[in-house]
């Protein structure tokens, strides 16, 4: 322990304390913006700057380490002055357009500036001029960036994906990725970690809401919509209910109020993996032990962020991945097949939305795979964020709404399905399966919870043994069954390593994207709370507990639906529709052709301005030239492209806006006049 004093107030803390986490001990929160707790490493704004006696300069002190008797003033007037004249160093070069910007109220800015009581700014010179970038799924708007690093490290140290830096130096300093490419066309692989540590509006999800509004305003369409688990331990977030907080009948609910005909669950989908999934990995190892050629371990395939990564990292390793879809475009192609039959309704005219945390599905739906007769299986992805904003937007007051249930036929699901939400739960929802299933016995674990592989650890492992299993499954007595589970995608660079080398002992593993698993996906509330990803875990869970079905197999819908429709697990039409395929893709997506790189870019606008600085790199031989000159040109064309559909889209809400204030001034002139 240390002792210090923090503005003549004498403590002890532990010595490994920083002075901003001192302060915090006695009720004193010192303002910042690039610290994060456990994520930042740069100290890149200096906000957080206090007098340190005997120090020449002012302090960081969300870096600077307690001393033995330090003597520290957090609220000086030399300090507050620094403090301002920082924050309006950063708005001289910000594009301070508020009240149109997705963070307008949820702003990191503008919160600081609120507490640092600045009310005007006197710096103004040059400004930043940058390029949107948009792809499917994630939009950088640099001329928003503050640098302060904290994507840099997430994208770097935590997902190890090391997409996006600080290129150039100086007033030039920029966030972006090698080459200056455009996101879409990097090896991104749209976990949207960033997103959701960017204290501004630079970084975000690509807009899904505008789709989904102008569906509803379709009359032709059918609007069906599906909830991943983790949305029901999340959005309660959006309207202030604590992290995990069960909201699961009012999201149904606010669901069935926005507009949507049908509100189906995910879960319906996450049980029909478990028997799609379970029934793969036996036949996968039946193969092996009967002397067959099959590939093991078997690894999940429910998180997009965790396809796009190994199609980029480990290309050669796809015939690990499990060909099941994930579970939100399984139902989907259920949707557009089985459901459109039994309301004898034409699969073009349904339009499938899918509410999601995670951002990585904006781009997994537009992959060419996800598809059934020409028609995507889902046709819009909103992540919990947005559905907040349009329940907001639509006036739904979410807080007094009555509880309501998903609806038949693709609505009922078990506990199993709920803890697809975590970490740990894909894995063991199938084990609950797949263990019964084998020897007719119930997972011999207290609650049917896998304790060995429950938690937030970045690595689990589990192993047991398989006695006593029924005549159908003899080829399994007595093996010794080896599991192995990771969330976040450094954790799956070191299973993968193990495979590529030839070391993995394992049979299954689960890899989801984001650390902690969907519960804290890329499009999951942004929250404060330190403790946001235990609790939302524990919400998970407890859902799961609640229910009377806790095994997918024991669902009485999925078991309709196979007698119905499917035949059984892995039938010949269940692998047209729930079954899917990979894309070999390489660091620099060098074995992907160029027309499919143009269907993951949505708009490039201005992007020519960037021209020069791409033919610098290219001339500096940054990577392979010729393939940079490549998507140089296609850039080009894609940028036309996008300038032109962008123009088509201004045009159509310039004749939209000029209709809109005919019929308000119309109604002005029928009002009758007021006397004087
Ligand atoms: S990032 Fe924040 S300060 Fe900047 S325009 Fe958006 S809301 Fe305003
Ligand atoms: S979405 Fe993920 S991989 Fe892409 S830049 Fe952000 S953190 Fe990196
Ligand atoms: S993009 Fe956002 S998180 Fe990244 S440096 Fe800029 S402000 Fe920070
Ligand atoms: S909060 Fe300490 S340097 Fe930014």
């Amino acid at each position: 322990m240390v002792n210090l004093t923090i503005n003549g107030e004498r403590i002890k803390v532990p010595k490994d304390y920083t002075i901003m986490k001192a302060a915090e001990s006695i009720g004193i929160k010192i303002p910042g913006l690039c610290h994060v707790d456990k994520i930042h490493k740069f100290g890149s704004c200096r906000i957080c700057v206090v007098e340190v006696e005997g120090a020449r300069t002012l302090q960081a002190s969300c870096l600077a380490k307690v001393n033995e008797g330090m003597v520290v003033s957090t609220n000086t007037d030399k300090v507050r002055k620094a403090r301002r004249v920082l924050y309006e160093l950063l708005l001289s070069d910000h594009d301070k357009d508020c009240l149109s910007c997705t963070r307008n109220t949820s702003c990191e800015l503008q919160e600081l500036g609120d507490t640092l009581g600045v009310v005007e700014t006197r710096f103004d010179g040059e400004h930043s001029e940058y390029n949107l970038d948009s792809s499917v799924a994630i939009t950088r708007n640099m001329s928003k960036c503050v640098l302060c690093r904290r994507c840099v490290t997430v994208c770097n140290d935590i997902q190890g994906t090391g997409v996006l830096n600080a290129q150039n130096r100086g007033f030039q300093t920029v966030i972006g990725t090698a080459m200056d490419l455009p996101i879409g066309t990097a090896d991104c692989v749209f976990c949207g970690q960033c997103t959701v540590v960017c204290p501004v509006g630079a970084l975000k999800e690509t807009d899904g809401i505008r789709k989904v509004w102008e569906a509803f305003s379709d009359k032709k369409k059918r609007c069906v919509v599906q909830a991943a688990p983790a949305i029901r331990v999340a959005i309660g977030e959006e309207f202030g209910y604590e992290p995990g907080a069960q909201v699961t009948g009012k999201l149904a609910a606010a669901l069935r109020k926005l507009g949507f005909d049908d509100v189906f669950d995910t879960n319906f989908g996450a049980d029909l993996t478990i028997l799609e999934e379970g029934t793969e990995f036996l036949t996968r190892v039946k193969t092996a032990l009967t002397g067959g050629e099959a590939t093991l371990p078997l690894i999940t395939s429910c998180s997009p962020g965790w396809i796009k990564y190994i199609e980029h990292t480990y290309p050669e390793k796809l015939e690990h991945l499990s060909t099941c879809k994930s579970p939100h475009t399984m139902l989907g192609a259920l949707v557009k097949s089985f459901y459109a039959k039994q309301i004898e309704a034409d699969p073009k005219d349904m339009f499938v939305v899918s509410v999601m945390p995670c951002t990585a599905k904006k781009f997994e739906i537009n992959r060419n795979e996800m598809k059934n007769e020409g028609n995507a299986n889902v046709d819009a992805v909103l992540t919990t964020r947005e559905l907040g904003q349009m329940i907001r937007e639509a006036g739904i007051d979410f807080d007094s709404l009555e509880d309501r249930e998903f609806d038949n036929p693709l609505g009922m699901s078990s506990g199993a399905a709920d803890i697809f939400g975590v970490t740990g739960g894909v894995m063991e929802a199938a084990l609950r399966t797949v263990y019964e299933l084998v020897t007719g016995r119930e997972l011999p674990f207290e609650g049917l919870h896998v304790t060995p592989i429950v938690g937030l650890e970045q690595i689990k492992t589990a192993e047991f043994k398989i006695e006593s299993t029924l005549p159908d499954y003899k080829f399994l007595e007595g093996v010794v069954v080896k599991i192995a589970v990771t969330s976040g995608l450094s954790g799956a660079k070191i299973l993968m390593d193990e495979i590529e080398s030839g070391k993995s002992e394992y049979h299954f593993i689960e890899v989801m994207g984001c650390p902690g698993g969907c519960i804290m996906g890329g499009g999951q509330p942004r929250s404060d709370d330190p403790d946001v990803r235990e609790k939302r875990l524990r919400g998970i869970y407890s859902e799961d507990e609640s229910k009377v079905l806790r095994k997918s197999h024991e669902n009485p819908s999925i078991t309709k639906l196979y007698e119905e429709f499917l035949e059984h697990p892995n039938s010949h039409i269940s692998h047209d529709l729930l079954h899917t395929t990979y894309t070999k893709r390489g660091k620099f997506n060098e074995y992907v052709d160029e027309q499919y790189m143009v269907d993951e870019v949505s708009s490039m606008e201005k992007f020519n301005d960037n021209e020069e600085e791409m033919q610098k790199n290219i001339e500096a031989g940054k990577v392979a030239a010729e393939r940079a000159h490549e998507r140089l040109e296609s850039v080009r064309v894609l940028a036309l492209e996008a300038e032109v559909n962008r123009l088509k889209q201004e045009l159509s809400d310039s004749a939209e806006t000029v209709d809109i204030l005919k019929e308000v001034m119309g109604d002005n002139a029928k009002k009758p006049k007021q006397k004087e």
